[in-house]
Order: structure tokens, then sequence, then C-alpha cells
């Protein structure tokens, strides 16, 4: 893009001292202490030629509007009618993930996320998101993971068993996609997920996202009222089929909430007395805490919320180890000094730092959730940049996570990063793949678990090279996925 009238907007100052705030219509107003920054570096993109590039383009990942927030610690610029603001100083992200989360709150941006699935934890915000989480957060403490711990085992050990005994290719992230659903639907609902979704749901959901990228286009120029976003997504869950290209993500949702509504009339008739987030939903619609359609939403997030991110991460730490022996061969060095050749326990995984370390620089290199907006619900001041009210803060996730400034030899694999200790002093905001704060991941626990659980399980019994030539340029979609899958040789360790 020639387009960015990279016009050197030093600090937004609002002169010395404490910069002047506007009330916004009524709301709580805001301001920090911290002074302008002389150093911070500012850029400013110039509106039509954004407002192009994000109705071609979207956000882009090499060449669209997101490639221009590297280097700057902020980025103005406004798209249509919408002003947007992009952060890359870790600080920055922990003002407003942590310090100052109750001045912000999820974007217009989610509203695709409402439509397609209706409003559940990850899109809703203000009470009704603090009500409904604080029903879920009991599936997903620690404690009762490692409760559920053999759940989660379970089809780690059949995936595992069912590697090829011979050299021979594989779809890895096909792999990872199937196990990933079995163990979220396993650990999180204690129900076998495969009798109720098809065995392409991954493509289903890659489909359906690509097209919700082309609403999120919409979404970036205007924020549309509710008048024209509601009939939009009500024709999309009307059995009257659409045309293309919008078909594929309405037989998306079809999948996706049929599966879901399935899973649910299932537990319906058949009762158990398992502590497992169906039965919890389903109490929770009997006792009149939760809607039904609440229900159901909050069951398709935890579907999916729970196993594309973490399938994601999978795929590019196989691959990354592929391409970094030296790592993999102390991570099988470690899982078989550790474990011995027996499955891990819940308190092994505690003693696979490397292993675990390797994962944590896969997110790194290719966060699943790559960025985050957030709307400033407040006149804001970060570090003497002015955040008027309404204008929405990205925050580059993917970006930050590479940038030399916070990452010495910022593209190179390097697990020791992760290794205990090794994050003194690293601010929050420099590493945040789960997000951070009251909105952080609330499958964090689960994910970490496991995605150590798979590396080592799998690293006990096999190695996988990546085919040669194979492409793993990622696909930018409202996640990070491999954009040609990840064709790998799987090798048995004798
Ligand atoms: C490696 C795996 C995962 C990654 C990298 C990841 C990342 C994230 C991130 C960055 C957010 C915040 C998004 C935002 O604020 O814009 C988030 C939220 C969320 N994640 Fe995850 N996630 C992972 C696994 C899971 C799992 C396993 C589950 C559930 C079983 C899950 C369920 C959720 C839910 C429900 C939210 C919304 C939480 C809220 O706003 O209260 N995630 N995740």
């Amino acid at each position: 893009m020639t387009d960015t009238a990279a016009s050197a907007c030093p600090v937004d100052h609002g002169g010395q001292g404490t910069p002047p705030v506007r009330p916004a219509g009524g709301s709580r107003t805001a301001a920090t202490t911290l002074t302008p920054r002389p150093h911070a570096r500012s850029n400013r993109l110039g509106l039509l030629p954004v407002t192009a590039s994000a109705l071609i383009k979207g956000w882009g990942f090499e060449d669209g509007i997101y490639a221009h927030f590297a280097g700057h610690d902020v980025t103005r610029f406004r798209v249509g009618l919408r002003k947007f603001v992009a952060v890359t100083r870790p600080e920055y992200v922990e003002h407003v993930l942590f310090e100052h989360s109750d001045r912000y709150q999820k974007s217009v941006d989610f509203a695709a996320v409402d439509g397609a699935i209706g409003v559940g934890i990850f899109s809703d915000n203000g009470e009704s998101w603090k009500y409904h989480r604080k029903i879920l957060n009991p599936m997903f403490t620690r404690k009762h993971l490692e409760n559920v711990y053999d759940l989660m085992l379970a089809p780690v050990e059949e995936a595992a068993a069912a590697l090829p005994t011979e050299v021979a290719e594989i779809e890895m992230n096909d792999i990872m996609v199937e196990l990933t659903l079995d163990v979220v639907g396993n650990a999180i609902f204690n129900q076998d997920f495969k009798k109720f979704f098809p065995e392409d749901l991954g493509w289903w959901i890659t489909g359906g996202l690509t097209e919700v990228m082309g609403f999120a286009r919409f979404l970036m120029v205007t924020e549309p009222p509710a008048l024209l976003n509601k009939p939009f997504w009500a024709l999309l869950h009307s059995s009257a089929p659409v045309p293309p290209p919008l078909s594929n993500l309405q037989m998306a949702m079809k999948v996706v909430l049929g599966g879901v509504d399935a899973v649910l009339e299932d537990r319906i008739a058949n009762p158990t007395d398992t502590p497992d987030m169906l039965n919890l939903l389903v109490r929770a619609m009997n006792e009149g805490t939760m809607t039904p359609e609440r229900v159901r939403s909050e069951a398709a997030v935890g579907m999916l919320a729970g196993h594309e991110t973490t399938a994601t991460t999978m795929s590019y730490m196989w691959h990354l180890l592929s391409q970094n022996h030296w790592a993999r061969d102390k991570m099988l060095e470690e899982v078989d000094t550790v474990l011995d050749g027996r499955a891990p326990t819940v308190a092994d995984l505690r003693n696979l730092p490397w292993t675990s370390a390797c994962v944590d620089e896969a997110m790194r290199l290719y966060p699943p959730v790559w960025f985050g907006p957030r709307t400033a619900l407040v006149d804001d001041v970060i570090d003497g940049h002015h955040i008027k009210a309404g204008t929405t803060v990205i925050l580059p996730t993917y970006l930050i996570h590479r940038d030399p400034r916070w990452w010495p030899d910022p593209e190179k694999f390097d697990p020791s990063r992760f290794m205990p200790g090794a994050d003194k002093g690293r601010s929050r905001g420099a590493y945040f793949p789960f997000s951070g704060g009251p909105r952080t991941c609330i499958g964090r626990n689960l994910a970490i678990m496991e995605t150590t659980l798979i590396a080592a399980r799998f690293s006990q019994t096999h190695t996988f090279e990546t085919m040669p030539g194979h492409d793993m340029t990622p696909l930018a979609l409202p996640s990070l996925r491999p954009s040609n899958g990840l064709r790998m040789i799987a090798h048995p360790r004798t």
C-alpha cells in the first residue's frame, strides 16, 4: 500500500501536564498520570487509501493495514466512519487489557460472532458478560481440569495409537483439528463430539470464517445499525439458501449450530450427573438462570473457541520443530527421561518445561488470535496519546510478538525464552496469546495442559517432518491458521 500518508505525527500531546479529558456522553471519564514520551513514534494513515484497502484486503497481514503498524508505537487511522488506533508497546497493551480494562470493551467487530452463533461470553460485554462468565468459570479451573484429566488423555492416546507404524505422509493439521475437538468434547462437555459433527467440520469452519471476513470488512468501514445487521443474519439463519459468496458461511453455521443442538438434545434425553459444561448449561436453562438461546451460544463458543486455536498452535509447533531439530532433540530427551515410555500423568505435565516452552514459543511466532480489537468506552490517555471514546484500539499480537524491540532475534524459534525464570522483567503485554486481564481466555488452563500432553505423547513414538516445499503461510481469518494445512512425514521412533 503506497498510500500511507505517513506523516509523522509525534505524540498526540494534550499539552504539558495533565491532558484535558473530554467526558464521553454521560459515561465515566478516565485519565492516566503518564506523561507523553518524546520518543514515542506515531504514525497516521490516510483516510481514502486505507478505506479502499480495508474493503479490498481487509486487515490483511502482509500487505493490508496491519503491515503499517510495525515499528510504530501508535498508528492512527480512519476507515470509513470508524476511528482506529493501533498500539504496539507492551505497556500500552497492559494499560488496555489489565490496568484499565474497565475503560474498554470488545469492539463492534465481534458482531459477526454474535450474528453467526449468538451472543456468548466471547463477544458479550458489561454486566451480562460478567454474569455468564461467572457461571462458566468453574468448568475451567485447574483443579476441575485435573479431575477430568483422564477424559482428556483418552482421545490423545487413541490419536497417537492411530499414527502410522511405518514412515508415511500424514495431514497433521487435520489430525490436530479432529483431536482437539475430541479433547474439548470429552474434557469440557463429557460428550463424544464425533457423533454430532461431520468429519469435514474443519473445512466448513474455514469456509465459513473466510466469508465472515467479508462481513468483517463491512464492519471495518461502518458500525452498521442493528436495523441493518439483524436482517442480514436472520436471512443466513433461515432455511432459505443464500447465494455465494455467503453460502459457505450459511452452511458452516448450520453444521456448527445443528451439531450443538443435537449435543444438547442428546443430554436432555439422556441425563447424567457428571460435573461437565453440558450439565451446567442444561441446569442453568432449567433453573432459568440462562435463556435457551444463550445456552446454545455458550455451547457453540466452547466448541469453536476450544479447538481451532489449539489445533493451530499444535500445527505450527510441529512445523517449527521439524525446522529446528536442535530444539526437537531437547524435547525428545526430556520426554523420554521424564516419561520413560509411559503415558503422561497430570503431574508429569509440570515436569516437561522444555516441551511446554516449545508450545509457548510456537504461540509467540504464530499467535492463533492475532489481534484484539477493543472500543474505548471513555476518553482515555495512554502514555500521552489521547484515545477518544468510541475509538477502536487494536492490539496487534502477531506484530508485538515479533517486535525486535522486545524480542531479540525475533524470527528465531527459541523455546529457551519460555524456560522457567526467562520471563523475569518481561511485560505481560509483550506476550499475550491468551489475551489478559479480566477478558483472558477462559480455556487457557485447558489449552496449556492439552498442548503439552499432545506434544509429549506424540513425540514419544514419532518425529514429524514438514513435506519439502509445503507453504506454511498463515491465513489470517479471525483466527490464524496454516493456509494449506500441514503435510508432514511421520517417522516412527525406533
Ligand atoms: C492455544 C489455545 C488458545 C488460544 C491461543 C486462545 C486465545 C484466546 C484469546 C486471545 C482470547 C481473547 C480474545 C479477545 O479478547 O479478543 C480468548 C478468549 C476465549 N477463549 Fe480462548 N484460546 C485458546 C483455547 C481455548 C479453549 C481450549 C477454550 C475453551 C474450551 C477457549 C475458550 C475461550 C473463550 C470462551 C473466550 C472468551 C472469554 C471471555 O471473553 O470471557 N479458548 N482465547
